[in-house]
């Protein structure tokens, strides 16, 4: 357990730590998670000192030796994480770099303090984060575009209450989920622009001492920018809660993509069938396939939820600069990451192993008066006010509910006597066809803008 004078800070102590609070304080656990992203700061670092003639080049030398070293082992011996009792993991590193090196070692915290290192370190790891998410993000938009596309000319009911309003394309629906991972990856590519500013060179929260050119630093660990404000820079965790936003509008997306799915495969609905592979069954009921993949997705947007509330509370209220809360921000975001990534991942999964059943949603878009919107603009085409229109159209619904038939199905005698200015055009006029037809304004649901849609959506994830 950690001795004081075994800390990165031991000189003024001369008690020993209570046990039960180092592990209260330590972060190792969960932050050697950021070991690769600190190591490279410190490299970064490093030459920095070396560029202003703080370390000699054989010491540079020596010291960036033994942090790729200490990488290295990181990769090829699984317990060299597992041991010891570090605080976190830039006590970890430079501990083993003094025991790699010796003395040299020793000089690499000069003009520095864990406060800017950690934000830095933090801000390294989230940029790859955010590289890797936009790249499954992408591969569940290609999923919905490759599922669109298998099931090209399917029709499906629209919805809103839940109740049936008119019919749409499969490929309609697909898009509409495609959109929204479109926008939330735009948001994190910002969420990015934001975690590319360079921190380091802050020390504690006053400015480094040394005459370290800290626009080469950040050319060196390829940060796009470096922070205006040292006192701002160890405190700042915007970039970590517009990480957590980004994930947990992603999260929002997906649960409902997660509840279409899951209603729509339900025995009521029948239109969706999701594969063996992704379901689980019943400790009970042999009968059952339960679409556990997708409650679980809908069940953890939850937590990255309370992972940005985490981070807002943590933040809200703390005096300048760096408070050990921040530590805190840590397993939120790795929460966040894993479960925004696990997530788009099991979705891809889903929908590249779903079966549509095209009859029982054809038969669910032409049951229930989908077209009655189409009856009402033929009406308000023929000179009757829209208002009048949605009346008369109202009143031949009723009419045929007490009949036990759909529209088309009506005879023209029948709809004339509630809405006289009717003509045999009609039946053409709020057919299946036409109602998806005149849909053809940008952005609606006929063919000719889907298909349109489509290619624009091919184009966007190729480009
Ligand atoms: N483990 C700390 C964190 O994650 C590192 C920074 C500690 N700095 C300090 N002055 N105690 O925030």
């Amino acid at each position: 357990m950690g001795n004081q004078k075994e800390n990165l800070w031991g000189g003024r102590f001369k008690e020993k730590i209570d046990e039960k609070f180092f592990f209260f304080n330590r972060s190792f656990e969960f932050d050697k998670k950021l070991l690769a992203a600190d190591i490279r700061g410190s490299l970064g670092h490093c030459r920095g000192l070396e560029e202003a003639g703080i370390l000699t080049a054989d010491e540079s030398f020596d010291i960036q030796a033994g942090l790729l070293n200490i990488f290295e082992e990181s990769l090829e011996n699984p317990d060299f994480l597992e041991d010891g009792n570090y605080e976190d993991v830039h006590s970890f590193i430079e501990t083993q770099l003094i025991e790699m090196i010796g003395d040299p070692g020793r000089k690499l915290h000069t003009g520095r303090s864990r406060n800017d290192q950690v934000a830095t370190a933090l801000r390294i790891w989230m940029r790859d984060a955010i590289d890797e998410i936009l790249l499954v993000l992408k591969e569940t938009q290609t999923a919905l575009v490759d599922l669109a596309e298998e099931y090209s000319g399917t029709i499906l009911p629209g919805y809103t209450h839940l109740q049936r309003a008119q019919p749409i394309l499969f490929p309609h629906w697909c898009l509409a989920y495609f959109e929204m991972l479109r926008r939330d990856s735009d948001r994190f590519i910002e969420a990015k622009r934001r975690t590319d500013v360079l921190p380091l060179g802050s020390a504690a929260l006053a400015g480094t001492s040394y005459p370290i050119d800290r626009r080469a630093v950040a050319g060196f660990l390829g940060f796009a920018e470096i922070s205006r404000n040292s006192l701002d820079a160890v405190s700042d965790r915007d970039f970590c809660a517009d990480f957590a936003y980004a994930a947990s509008l992603t999260m929002t997306h997906l649960s409902r993509l997660a509840e279409d799915v899951i209603l729509y495969s339900g025995t009521e609905f029948g239109f969706f069938t999701l594969s063996d592979r992704v379901s689980t069954g019943s400790s009970i009921m042999p009968q059952k396939k339960n679409p556990d993949s997708m409650e679980l997705v809908r069940g953890k947007s939850g937590r990255v939820f309370g992972d940005l509330l985490s981070l807002l509370t943590m933040l809200k209220g703390l005096p300048l600069a760096y408070n050990k809360d921040m530590q805190e921000d840590k397993e939120a975001v790795f929460d966040a990451d894993q479960t925004v990534t696990d997530s788009l991942e099991i979705t891809s999964i889903v929908l590249r192993n779903l079966t549509v059943d095209a009859r029982k949603t054809g038969q669910a878009a032409t049951h229930g008066y989908l077209n009655a919107t189409e009856l009402a603009d033929y009406l308000a085409r023929r000179g009757v006010s829209f208002r009048t229109a949605h009346e008369t159209v109202g009143q031949i619904v009723l009419r045929a509910i007490e009949l036990g038939v759909e529209l088309e199905e009506l005879s023209l005698d029948e709809m004339q006597k509630l809405g006289p200015e009717i003509e045999p055009d009609v039946f053409e006029a709020i057919s299946l066809e036409q109602t998806l037809g005149s849909k053809n304004a940008a952005g609606g649901t006929s063919h000719q803008q889907v298909e349109a849609a489509l290619a624009e959506a091919r184009e966007f994830l190729e480009g």
